[in-house]
Parts: C-alpha cells; sequence; structure tokens
C-alpha cells in the first residue's frame, strides 16, 4: 500500500486505483466526469477535532474561515461537530445561514470592507463578533447597530507588526499591508467606543497571514495582544474574547513524509502551546479561524489527461482541469503533488502538467517527474481542498467541476458540475 501521509489518498495495493478512503477515484471518476474534486469528510471532522483537543483545557471556538472552502455540505458537516464560522463577506454569512442556521451565533465577521447591508444582514442575524479593521468602519457599524437597534459585539483586528514567512500575497501581519489597525493606536479607539451604547467590545482579533509552517510568529503576535487586553484592562475595558485568526500552514511537498517532518497533530500541538504560552494569565475565551489546515489535505482535484504533447525539449501532460479549476499554482507559484490515479510502470519521466486554457500560466507543475501518463489517464492534484474549488472561475467559458464528498465508506455527489444553461442564465443580449 502506498500512502501519501497525512491525506485520505492512498494506493490499496501498488497495482490498484488511487482511493480517498475505501472509494475508487477511477470509479468516481468514472461516474461524475471530470475534472472533479473529491474531499474525505473523516479528515476534515479529524482535523477539526485535532484543534478542538488540542486547545480543550480552555474556553474556545474554532470558527473555520469559510472562504477556505465553502460547499454547504462542508459547512453543514462541521457546525455539526461544534464548529463556529469565520466568514468575510454577506455571501459567506448566506451560505452558513443556509447549511447551518443554528450557527449563527457562533459566527465572526472578518474583513477590510464591509458594506451597510452586509452590516445589516450579519445585525439582524445576530452574530457572535464583528472583526473591526478601521476608525471609519467602527463608526459605520455604531451607525447601522443604532438603526436596526441591535447592540454589535466587535473586536478591533489590530495589526501586530509581525513577520512571518510565507507567500507576500497571503502575509497580512505588517503595518505595511492593508489588514487591520495599528496595535499602537488600538486602545484610544477602544475607549473612545466605550461610550457608544450600540457598540460592545467584546475582544481583539489578529490574523497574520496564511500558510504559515512555524509556530513561533502566532505567538509573538498573541504576546502583543495579550499585552493590550491587559492595558485596557486597567482601564476598566474588559475584553473577553481573544481571536487568534488562522494561518497554520501544511506540508504541499510529499516528501515531507519521508522524512521525521512533524505530522499534522503534532503541528497543531505545536501551534497551541505557542498560543498556549502567549496566553498565560488570559482567562478569557479564545477563537480561532483555520481554515487550510482543517480542508486542504482533505482533498483532491482528479482530472483527466487529454494529450501528451513534446514541444521542443519539454513535454506537456495537458489535463481536462485547468487554472480556472485550481488557480494556485499559477497564482502563488504552488506546489501540488500530482499522482497519477492508476499509475503505470516505467521510469519517471519528466513533464509539464498544464491546463488547455489560453495562457502560459496555466500550469499546474513544471519540471515534474511522473510516471509515464497517456491519454485518458487520470491523475490526482493533491491538497487541493482549500482555495481550490473557493477560487474557481468560469474563465475560458469553462463549467466549474462537480465536487463529491466521501464519507465513510459512502460517497455523493455535493455539487453537481455546472452546466452551459447556468454559465448563460445571468446574461442579458
Ligand atoms: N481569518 C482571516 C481573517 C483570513 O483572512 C484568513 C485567510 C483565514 C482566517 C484563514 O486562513 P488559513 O487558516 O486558511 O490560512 N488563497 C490563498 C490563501 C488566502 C488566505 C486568505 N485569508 C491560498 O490559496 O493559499
Amino acid at each position: 500500500m502506498t500512502s501519501f501521509s497525512s491525506r485520505p489518498f492512498h494506493h490499496p495495493q501498488p497495482d490498484s486505483a488511487l482511493c480517498c478512503g475505501k472509494t475508487s477515484l477511477e470509479a468516481l471518476a468514472h461516474r461524475y466526469g471530470t475534472p472533479l474534486y473529491v474531499y474525505s469528510a473523516d479528515q476534515i471532522i479529524e482535523r477539526l477535532q485535532l484543534f478542538q483537543q488540542s486547545f480543550k483545557s480552555r474556553d474556545h471556538l474554532i470558527c473555520y474561515a469559510v472562504k477556505a472552502n465553502s460547499a454547504l455540505a462542508i459547512l453543514k458537516l462541521l457546525a455539526y461537530r461544534g464548529a463556529g464560522f469565520d466568514i468575510v463577506s454577506g455571501g459567506e454569512l448566506q451560505r452558513v445561514q443556509t447549511a447551518a442556521s443554528e450557527a449563527m451565533g457562533h459566527v465572526v465577521f472578518s474583513g477590510v470592507g464591509k458594506t451597510s447591508a452586509e452590516i445589516d444582514l450579519a445585525l439582524t442575524a445576530g452574530i457572535l463578533q464583528f472583526n473591526v479593521e478601521s476608525v471609519a468602519e467602527l463608526e459605520l457599524l455604531a451607525v447601522r447597530a443604532k438603526k436596526l437597534k441591535r447592540k454589535a459585539r466587535f473586536a478591533l483586528r489590530v495589526n501586530p507588526d509581525v513577520f512571518a514567512e510565507t507567500h507576500p500575497y497571503i502575509s497580512t501581519g505588517l503595518r505595511e499591508h492593508k489588514f487591520g489597525i495599528d496595535i499602537r493606536l488600538a486602545a484610544a479607539i477602544y475607549r473612545s467606543a466605550a461610550n457608544n451604547r450600540w457598540l460592545v467590545a467584546n475582544g481583539v482579533s489578529v490574523h497574520i497571514g496564511s500558510q504559515i509552517r512555524a509556530a513561533a510568529p502566532f505567538g509573538a503576535a498573541i504576546v502583543r495582544v495579550k499585552k493590550l487586553v491587559e492595558d485596557l484592562g486597567r482601564d476598566g475595558i474588559a475584553l473577553r474574547v481573544i481571536d487568534a485568526g488562522g494561518g497554520l500552514g501544511i506540508d504541499y511537498h510529499s516528501d515531507a513524509a519521508k522524512t521525521s517532518a512533524p505530522g499534522p497533530d503534532e503541528k497543531v500541538q505545536e501551534y497551541a502551546a505557542a498560543i498556549e504560552q502567549a496566553l498565560r494569565g488570559f482567562e478569557g475565551r479564545l477563537l480561532l479561524e483555520p481554515g487550510r489546515f482543517i480542508v486542504a489535505q482533505a482533498g483532491a482535484l482528479v482530472a483527466r489527461v487529454l494529450q501528451v504533447k513534446r514541444n521542443g525539449k519539454k513535454t506537456f501532460v495537458i489535463t481536462d482541469a485547468a487554472m480556472n479549476d485550481l488557480i494556485r499554482p499559477a497564482l502563488y507559484q504552488a506546489h501540488h503533488e500530482i499522482v497519477p490515479v492508476r499509475p503505470r510502470a516505467g521510469r519517471m519521466q519528466t513533464f509539464d502538467v498544464v491546463g488547455p486554457v489560453c495562457e502560459t500560466g496555466d500550469f499546474f507543475a513544471r519540471d515534474r517527474k511522473l510516471k509515464p501518463l497517456e491519454p485518458g489517464d487520470l491523475v490526482a492534484l493533491l491538497d487541493a481542498g482549500a482555495y481550490g474549488m473557493a477560487q474557481s472561475s468560469n474563465y475560458n467559458t469553462r463549467m466549474r467541476p462537480a465536487e463529491v464528498l466521501v464519507e465513510g465508506s459512502r460517497a455523493r455527489l455535493i455539487r453537481r458540475r455546472e452546466t452551459m444553461a447556468d454559465l448563460l442564465a445571468p446574461e442579458l443580449f
């Protein structure tokens, strides 16, 4: 049996098809077509529980970051196991409302640009907390709260000016980024908000970025946040909640499995230890907003090889999935492992794995060593459960993939493949 450590995908026998749990990806591709996203419900639950377990010694709530994968079936699965949600738009709010209306009281609303309509929707739904990113937003929140006669619980999202190693597009914790309020200005804003009867200072929040592999930067950010909470406490402003954001990274490279690299449980424990140490003395509630760590490795994008084409020195494997289905390699030069669903015998070859979209940037891998591939073969792009389908588009008028959720020995369609009629429906001509 070959397994791809930390992931639910494995070959039960060297010559059998890649499976998600017990379900063959070949059978799923045959039944639902390709490109196809396949997720393991068991792994999603396991990852949520890793967080829940690691923080069990304190009052906490894991608010899954909906943006990572907003499939209704996944939101429902997580809500049922006690997750709350981190949302960044009115659209995500309505997704949570649709999938798990009972979870509205466990929702935090983040994001640098909330509209009045979105704020109204969230106030009416009675969410747990607004994570406010500017003075202007706080003023708008107060106006809307007064208008709707509903108190707004808020946390200022502070920018702690902490550096964390990750791709520059997804780093957020430095003063030069658009996110949060300079932590040095936050205390004064809390003091002035204390006079507004429609605003309730509930907590403070921080999110330093995404795909952060080291635990130390999370601890460093929380040290600064806790100091702010203590300073405010001395002024009589008691913040009950610290929201530590999301951002814990995963191993996209499967070679990590062969070394002594820590597994997901150790990663979460190390992360929890850094946060707990920084929080020492804080008796309030902890919120966390993990997205990627919960869903990324649970998902794969299954694609079929259309052609294998030589151009000069290069051999291109052209699949029926493209950058519109999974944009991470094109956008962040991200690495995704690619596994032939039924590996052929023969020597490894060097391929560029690309999609049919008319851009040179439409690639999944460059100069990747893989077992031989031929037209009609299936490949699985691993670790595609987070920011895969969620960032997909209809570029080149391509229908977005179907999605399947594997739960134990059962697999079910959770989103059908788009049709041309779906795409044309909003258009007028
Ligand atoms: N909370 C806030 C306020 C966020 O902005 C994010 C992610 C999260 C939580 C969840 O972070 P996670 O635990 O998933 O790292 N599309 C990029 C990632 C963008 C992350 C944006 N914010 C990618 O594919 O790598």
